[in-house]
C-alpha cells in the first residue's frame, strides 16, 4: 500500500490534480513475535443535506453535487483500501444503497446506526438521517458484537437529575457506534499467538457547536464509559492465560474539538479536572461522577476513564482535518491503545503549496470531495510476551508521551 497511494480521480475538474498526499513511515513492524498489522481510515464525508450553497459558496455546484462527490469519496476509499473504514455523517439511504454494495464487492461488511432522530421519523424522512458507519475487512476480522451508544439516552440514563444534563446534554442526538472485532488467524505475521483478544473499534460524530464544549466533554465521558463496559465484557469472556491481554481499543471520529479542548485532554491523559473549563460552571457533578472511571467520592477532583489511548496523528503532520473558508482545524483524530498498538506510519497532509498554488480557500473543492480530510494509519498489535508488559488497569498510572 505505501507509495502508491493517489489523489482522487478529478477528471471532471479543469484544475490541475493534486500530487498525492506523502505516506509517512513512522516505525519498523516487530518481526520477533506474533504481530498484526492494518491499516484505519477516519473520514467525514459530508452528507448531502449539510452540503449547502450557503455553506460552502466557494465550492461550484457541480461539485458540491453529492452524486459527483460520493463519486470521489468511494475512489479514495478503494484506492486506500484500508482494513477497517470509519465513516461519519452517512445518510441511512447511502450507506444501504451505496456504500455497502459498493464495498462488499472489495471484502468489506459493514455496520451503521443513524443519529438518533431517525426514530421518531417516518420512512422517507429517515433516509436522509445521518450517521456512522464501520466497515472492516472480513479476511481479516469477523464481527462478534455491536453497539450503538445514544448520547441523548446515555445523558437520561446519568442524569442524576442535573438540569443540565437533561436541558443541554439530552437534547442533542449524536452518537457512536462500536465494532467488537475478532481478529482472524490470517491476520497475523510471524506465526499466530495462541490466544489474542478482540479489537474493538468505535467510531463517533460528537456534537459540533462550539458553544456546547461541555456536552462534547460530557458525550466524550459517556462514549469511554460504555466502551469500558463494552471491553469489560468482553475480557470476562476472554479470561485467556494471558493476564495482560486486554481489548484493544481504536477510537475514531469527529470529535468536533480541538487539540487544546477538554475533550482531547480526557482521551489521551485519562482524566480531565472536574473543574475543567470546558465544563462552564454547570452543575454535573453526580452524573459525572457516575460514569467516571476512579472517582466516586464527594471529594472528586477529577474524572477518570480506564484506557490508555494515544493519539494516531501528532498535532505537527496535519495543519488542519476540516478545511473550510471560515474554519481549519484539527477536529478528527484517531486514537489507539498503547502500548499494545504502535503506528508504522500514516498519510501525511495535502501538499500546502498546491492549495495556495490553485487559490483552494476551503474545501469542498472539485479535487476534494469533503470539508475533512480521511486519516489514514497503519497500526500494528504486537503480542505480549507471557509475562507482560507491566501494564496495570489503574487510570493513567502514566502520562502518556503525547501530554502538551
Ligand atoms: C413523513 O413526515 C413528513 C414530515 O412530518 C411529511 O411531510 C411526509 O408527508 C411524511 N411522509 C409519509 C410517507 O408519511
Ligand atoms: C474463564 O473464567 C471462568 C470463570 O471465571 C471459567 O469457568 C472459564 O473456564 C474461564 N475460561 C477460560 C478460557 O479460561
Ligand atoms: C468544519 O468546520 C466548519 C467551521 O466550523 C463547520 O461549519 C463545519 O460544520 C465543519 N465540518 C464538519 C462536517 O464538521
Ligand atoms: C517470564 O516469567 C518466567 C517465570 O515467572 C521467567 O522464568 C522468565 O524469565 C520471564 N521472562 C521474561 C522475558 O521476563
Ligand atoms: C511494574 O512496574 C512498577 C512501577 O514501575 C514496579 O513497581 C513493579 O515492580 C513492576 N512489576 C513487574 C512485575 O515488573
Amino acid at each position: 500500500m505505501k507509495g502508491n497511494i493517489l489523489s482522487v480521480d478529478t477528471s471532471a475538474s479543469p484544475q490541475t490534480d493534486p500530487p498525492q498526499r506523502p505516506w509517512l513511515p513512522l516505525s519498523t513492524p516487530t518481526r520477533s513475535k506474533p504481530a498484526c498489522i492494518f491499516t484505519v481510515l477516519c473520514y467525514n464525508v459530508l452528507c448531502e443535506k449539510y452540503a449547502t450553497r450557503q455553506m460552502y459558496g466557494y465550492c461550484p455546484t457541480w461539485a458540491l453535487d453529492w452524486q459527483y462527490r460520493r463519486k470521489a469519496i468511494m475512489s479514495e476509499l478503494k484506492l486506500y483500501a484500508a482494513d477497517i473504514i470509519c465513516l461519519q455523517e452517512v445518510e441511512m439511504d447511502q450507506f444501504y444503497n451505496f456504500f455497502l454494495p459498493e464495498l462488499q464487492p472489495e471484502g468489506y461488511h459493514g455496520i451503521y446506526a443513524p443519529k438518533s432522530r431517525a426514530k421518531t421519523m417516518n420512512e422517507s424522512e429517515r433516509k436522509y438521517v445521518d450517521g456512522c458507519a464501520i466497515f472492516f475487512r472480513t479476511a481479516k476480522f469477523k464481527l462478534i458484537k455491536e453497539h450503538l451508544m445514544e448520547f441523548n439516552q446515555l445523558a437520561m440514563l446519568n442524569s442524576e437529575g442535573s438540569d443540565d444534563m437533561l436541558n443541554r446534554v439530552m437534547t442533542k442526538d449524536n452518537i457512536g457506534l462500536a465494532a467488537l472485532l475478532e481478529v482472524r488467524e490470517a491476520a497475523w505475521d510471524n506465526g499466530v499467538p495462541t490466544e489474542t483478544p478482540p479489537l474493538l473499534v468505535c467510531t463517533a460524530h460528537i456534537h459540533w457547536d462550539p458553544e456546547f464544549c461541555d456536552v462534547k466533554l460530557v458525550q466524550t465521558m459517556m462514549l469511554m464509559h460504555e466502551l469500558r463496559l463494552i471491553a469489560e465484557e468482553a475480557e470476562a469472556a476472554f479470561n485467556g492465560t494471558h493476564p495482560n491481554e486486554r481489548v484493544h481499543l481504536l477510537l475514531c471520529g469527529d470529535l468536533n474539538s480541538l487539540p487544546d479542548s477538554g475533550v482531547v485532554e480526557f482521551l489521551q491523559t485519562s482524566r480531565v479536572s472536574a473543574k475543567h473549563v470546558d465544563f462552564k460552571d454547570l452543575v454535573y457533578k453526580s452524573s459525572l461522577q457516575r460514569i467516571s472511571y476512579s472517582s466516586t467520592s464527594e471529594r472528586t477532583t477529577e474524572y477518570t476513564h480506564p484506557f490508555r489511548l494515544a493519539s494516531a496523528y501528532s498535532n505537527d503532520v496535519m495543519p488542519f482535518t476540516n478545511y473550510t473558508f471560515d474554519f481549519r482545524g484539527i477536529i478528527d483524530y484517531i486514537f489507539f491503545s498503547r502500548p499494545s498498538m504502535n503506528v508504522l506510519g500514516l498519510l501525511g497532509p495535502m501538499e500546502p503549496n498546491w492549495l495556495t498554488e490553485n487559490k483552494v480557500v476551503g474545501a469542498p473543492h472539485p479535487s476534494i470531495p469533503s470539508d475533512h480530510f480521511p486519516l489514514l494509519v497503519e497500526l500494528e498489535v504486537a503480542v505480549p510476551s507471557p509475562n507482560g508488559t507491566n501494564e496495570t488497569r489503574s487510570a493513567g498510572s502514566t502520562l502518556p508521551p503525547h501530554r502538551r
